[in-house]
């Protein structure tokens, strides 16, 4: 939740209004997460821009680089890495 939050809270700040929030509309959303199933999971997806259309998350106009939050997970900048919220999506 943590990792994501500033990076994504600007835009989605209903699930930053609790942990049960956040529980809701990401965790427990089938739509954001696939639980055991990284690939097949939107949250997934879009953080390594393959999201519906190319979307990816956060939109390249939120950056001034215009990094997804893959870019910035590869530079460092990010708390979690895509590689370890895919491990933890495996282990839901
Ligand atoms: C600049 C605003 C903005 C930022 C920052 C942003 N998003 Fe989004 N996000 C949107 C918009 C707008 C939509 C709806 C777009 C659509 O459905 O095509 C969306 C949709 C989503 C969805 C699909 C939700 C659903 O129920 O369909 C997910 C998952 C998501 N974002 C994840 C993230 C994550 C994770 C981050 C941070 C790494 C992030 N977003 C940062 C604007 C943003």
């Amino acid at each position: 939740m943590n990792a994501f939050a500033p990076t994504c809270q600007t835009c989605h700040s209903t699930w930053y209004t609790s942990f049960a929030a956040f529980e809701d509309n990401v965790i427990n959303d089938p739509v954001v997460i696939t639980k055991g199933d990284p690939d097949g999971s939107l949250l997934i997806l879009y953080l390594e821009e393959n999201g519906p259309g190319s979307v990816q998350m956060p939109p390249s106009f939120f950056d001034p680089q215009g990094d997804s939050f893959m870019d910035m997970s590869d530079k460092g900048e990010t708390a979690l890495t895509v590689q370890e919220i895919r491990d933890w999506i495996s282990g839901l």
